[in-house]
């Protein structure tokens, strides 16, 4: 019988587990307090197709989430007996992926007779903060640029979010690695950008990634990625050379700028005091550094999280389950993964 006491504690152990895309991670919190954060990836398997195959991920999922949760168990040195629930990504993302590790949590919380809760992917996202800040209480503005969305969220509550501005067409770190490909740069393609852009500081004034007349704020990622294609496409048809270095630095502008801009100007005339940050595309140095002193600039505080919790980890689903522990959000045994959630 699964019969877990509902009963809300002031300082839950809580397990979280992610496997919705090439990570499978695992992580453990103690309240806001961090313990520990696992991951182990398929990355490098997944390199050699350019992009992650579903079905090699599922494989990769099913060999590594035992060995990852013990991992996370035995770093946070807290016996699976001391766990207060087990939070589980169940979607967004890849479903052969996610049912990996929701049935694995489903398992674990039904021998353990302890809540099970889903958690959103995205809404993990914002909450790595919380784990950064213990402190951070909403209201704040938050960036969430990542594989498969972009957008500047107001979160008004713990459950209460307004989408301010978001992408008409792909996801900024969808751009990264398109761009990353077309220049040659090996999976996954955002951080190796980030490298290449290092080597150069002559900006090719790309168009922005903002939409130009627009009554409302909206970002447009595939024209710039086109842009970005037709510029490379062009040079070699007329056997101009191209700085590569020059293309992922000019790029990265576009796409970056317009993104931090519109984050502070929202927060100011919002009259939010704190902005926040999620997502894989935050993990980017220039990014970071740029919102970093735009908030400095407008007197607001940047709550950052390490590179490692910006891209998918296990400690931001351990948060924002936390988040739906407090709310009495409990899920069923018969929870199913779901390749596409709103917010
Ligand atoms: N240093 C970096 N600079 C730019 N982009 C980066 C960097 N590091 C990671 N990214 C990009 O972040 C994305 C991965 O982020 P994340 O893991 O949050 O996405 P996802 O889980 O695939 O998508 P989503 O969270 O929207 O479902 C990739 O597109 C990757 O290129
Ligand atoms: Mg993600």
């Amino acid at each position: 019988m699964y019969t877990p006491d509902y009963t809300i504690k002031p300082t839950p152990v809580i397990l979280g587990i992610e496997s919705s895309c090439d990570e499978t991670a695992a992580a453990v919190i103690r309240g806001r307090e961090f313990l520990s954060s696992e991951i182990i990836s398929s990355a490098a398997e997944q390199s050699k197709y350019g992009g992650v195959v579903p079905e090699i991920a599922s494989r990769a999922h099913t060999q590594a989430v035992d060995e990852v949760v013990r991992l996370a168990l035995k770093n946070a040195g807290v016996k699976k007996e001391q766990l207060s629930a087990v939070a589980v990504t169940y979607g967004a993302g890849l479903l052969g992926a996610l049912l990996v590790g929701l049935s694995y949590a489903k398992g674990l919380a039904y021998s353990l007779n302890v809540p099970l809760i889903g958690v959103n992917h995205i809404r993990g996202h914002l909450s790595a903060s919380y784990l950064t800040d213990k402190n951070l209480e909403p209201p704040f503005i938050t960036l969430l640029a990542s594989g498969g969305h972009t957008a500047i969220l107001h979160t008004q509550s713990y459950s209460k979010f307004k989408v301010l501005a978001s992408t008409c067409d792909d996801a900024a770190g969808e751009a990264f690695d398109k761009v990353a490909r077309v220049l040659g740069l090996p999976y996954p393609g955002g951080v190796n950008v980030e490298k290449l852009a290092l080597e150069s500081r002559n900006n090719l004034n790309f168009p922005s990634a903002l939409v130009k007349n627009s009554a409302e704020v909206r970002f447009s990622y595939s024209g710039l990625k086109t842009y970005v294609i037709n510029y490379l496409h062009t040079a070699s048809q007329r056997g101009e050379e191209v700085s590569p270095a020059d293309v992922a630095y000019s790029f990265q502008r576009s796409a970056v700028d317009p993104l931090v801009k519109k984050t502070v100007e929202f927060a100011l005339s919002l009259g939010a005091k704190t902005v926040t940050a999620g997502g894989g595309v935050t993990a980017n140095g220039y990014l970071r550094q740029s919102l970093l002193s735009a908030c400095n600039e407008a007197g607001l505080k940047c709550v950052l999280p390490e590179k490692k919790y910006c891209t998918d980890n296990a400690a931001m689903i351990a948060a924002e389950g936390l988040i739906q522990y407090n709310a009495g959000n409990f899920a069923e045994l018969s929870l199913n993964a779901r390749a596409q959630i709103p917010l």
